[in-house]
């Protein structure tokens, strides 16, 4: 096998990094051997850069230093460093969150053009949610009043957020009485930063109870609420052919690319390349219309909700711009390789930023804001067309693959006839043993998509459903396992109840804020059953990570009841009691605890197993 094959299972991305390498672009894979060996005392959680009296580092060895300048040992590092990056990926999904709640506030204050309140019952549903009286009120008061109240959950007036109502009593008990319910989404997040701070919190076991319920607020707080009104703001995902891969680029179609995670600029985006005047105008220039699609989240996003196609996942994002067919691609902020404009100098492909608080070099910075957004797509498809005829060599060498998306917890109940019961049947009688998560990103540690593609076929092959989210989520789509035929994959069970019911065995879910999405279904499931999500026969794996945001996100599964299997092992090794109070302690504490298992073959067992186990404590096949 060659270099390509050793680096990704994907045709496109091995055909993508030969043409890579011949037009002499360098991707991230040759960036991470330039890194190699990487440092061990990183990788192990133990140098630390808290304060000016270091930087530090302790000896694993129990040769050289044992503490930092000010006293600190390895349990102490480990534990800070770890919960510095929880903070970092809660305050990634939250400020996202907020992003939209703003969008929300402007579009009740009319000053924002082109969005609108799109699924009226939801926003009702939620305002409820939130105590909010809608009797007799316009959508657009609510929206005001919803936007307002969750503001509120933002800060430091709630003693606990509001949305943890629809988690299970008995976890919301079990948080209450181990003190991490979650209080406000900045205020976790600030108040880990503090915790962190030196000569602050030095009790490596506080340090991780409060990491947990930092990541609780992530979960269900602000990731939860960015799902919530990206629903209301832009609907609510329904079952969805789309097409996926680098083949969804058209040779004689002008095409836009939106790479990134919030829906707020994408969706502008969209409307824009559909209006009749800008299609008349990329036909005047020779083109046969204009082709979006979309890469990491933001692409899910678009997705879950229109169909629209998804040309990669993460590790692709370089690759797509060696295609030579890209127009314009537009970027909003997280998972963003700043290597992006770099590869574009070479091709004729515009890159835009589009975040006030994300930049990229080599980019054009063009700032989006709710009252100018409609506008500013518009003038920037515009942009888009006239540089078609810039474009030189095109290399697309595959075809797309069909999938299907959009598997909200409302289309799935919906797809079950109104209820979860059927699939508490299927679960009951064994036909489907469990439910799995795979969720995550692409990491080069790792073969791109290998981690998810094979823990997702040997789920299913054993008659355990997989709901998917993020660049996992595409992988699998990429790999024919979403295709309306793809219950030729699953074990006989499962076939059954996919086939019966009209869908893949693969369920996509949405992007990473969506994984809330997979917790609210959990609940509906432990609710049903009357029992506690740390019950139930589910599990969690996020095989490719590489992100703060999927700490963040592994570590609200756990907190919620959910065992979950990282693939990548996250740098903690340097403490062998941090490493066991997350691998075994936190059973007793959440009921649930994190495994690490770089070899999908093997983390499809631990997932069997667990979820066996959970099956029989349940009574299930007595
Ligand atoms: Fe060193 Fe302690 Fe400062 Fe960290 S906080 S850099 S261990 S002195
Ligand atoms: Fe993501």
């Amino acid at each position: 096998s060659n270099i390509y094959e050793k680096n990704t299972i994907t045709e496109d991305g091995q055909l993508m990094l030969k043409k890579a390498e011949k037009d002499q672009i360098e991707t991230v894979w040759d960036r991470y051997q330039a890194q190699l060996p990487q440092c061990g005392y990183c990788e192990m959680g133990l140098s630390c850069r808290v304060c000016n009296m270091g930087p530090c580092r302790v000896d694993p060895f129990g040769e050289g230093p044992q503490k930092g300048v000010c006293g600190a040992d390895a349990d102490i590092i480990v534990a800070r460093n770890l919960g510095r990056m929880i903070a970092a990926g809660a305050a990634a999904h939250s400020d996202h969150g907020r992003d939209l709640v703003e969008v929300l506030e402007n579009v009740a204050e009319g000053n924002a053009p082109g969005y609108a309140i799109t699924d009226v019952e939801k926003l009702k549903q939620v305002a409820l949610d939130y105590g909010i009286n809608i009797d007799e009120k316009a959508p657009l008061r609510i929206a005001g009043e919803l936007a307002h109240a969750m503001q509120g959950d933002y800060g430091t007036r709630k003693k606990e957020l509001t949305l943890v109502k629809r988690a299970p009593k008995k976890r919301r008990e079990l948080w209450r009485n181990a003190g991490i319910m979650p209080r406000g989404i900045d205020r976790e997040t600030s108040e880990m930063m503090h915790r962190t701070h030196m000569g602050v919190d030095n009790g490596w076991q506080s340090l991780l109870l409060h990491a947990l319920r930092n990541a609780l607020s992530d979960g269900w707080g602000g990731s939860l609420i960015a799902t919530e009104v990206s629903d209301i703001l832009f609907g609510t995902p329904k079952p969805t052919p789309n097409t996926v891969n680098i083949g969804v680029l058209k040779e004689d179609e002008v095409n836009i690319v939106v790479h990134g995670h919030n829906p707020v600029v994408s969706e502008m985006i969209l409307q824009a390349c559909q209006e009749p005047d800008l299609l008349r105008m990329a036909k005047e220039k020779g083109a046969k219309g204009i082709n979006l699609a979309g890469l990491c989240c933001t692409g899910s996003e678009l997705l879950m909700r229109h169909g629209i196609p998804v040309a990669g996942n993460h590790l692709m994002t370089e690759l797509v711009i060696a295609t030579g067919a890209v127009e314009m691609m537009l970027v909003d902020y997280q998972c963003i390789m700043p290597s992006l404009g770099t590869v574009a100098s070479c091709y004729h492909t515009r890159m835009i930023s589009t975040s006030d608080k994300a930049r990229f070099p080599g980019m054009e910075h063009r700032e989006f804001h709710p009252d100018n957004s409609r506008e500013l797509a518009r003038e920037l498809i515009r942009e888009a067309i006239e540089n078609y005829e810039q474009r030189g060599q095109v290399y697309i060498p595959v075809e797309p693959v069909q999938s299907v998306g959009g598997f909200s917890v409302e289309a799935i109940i919906s797809a079950l006839g109104g209820t979860p019961a059927p699939l508490l049947e299927a679960i009951k009688a064994g036909k489907i043993r469990g439910v799995a998560g795979v969720v995550g990103c692409n990491n080069p540690k790792i073969r791109h998509d290998h981690g998810h593609v094979t823990l997702t076929q040997r789920l299913i092959e054993n008659d355990i459903l997989v709901v998917d989210t993020g660049c996992a989520a595409i992988a699998t789509a990429k790999a024919g396992l979403k295709m309306a035929d793809a219950i030729r994959y699953a074990g006989p069970g499962l076939k059954e109840v996919c086939g019966a019911l009209g869908i893949p065995p693969v369920l996509h879910m949405g992007s990473c804020v969506d994984n809330v999405r997979i917790l609210i279904l959990a609940s509906a499931l432990a609710d049903a059953l009357g029992c506690d999500i740390s019950d139930l026969p589910v599990a969690g794996s996020a095989p490719e990570w590489y992100s703060e945001k999927a700490v963040s996100i592994g570590t609200y599964f756990v907190a919620s009841g959910v065992y979950t299997v990282l693939g990548p092992m996250p740098p903690i090794t340097g403490s062998m009691n941090v490493v066991k109070l997350l691998t075994e302690g936190l059973n007793d504490v959440v009921g649930a605890a994190f495994a690490v298992e770089p070899d999908p073959e093997k983390a499809a067992l631990l997932i069997r197993r667990h979820i066996e186990s959970k099956r029989r404590a349940l009574g299930l096949d007595a």
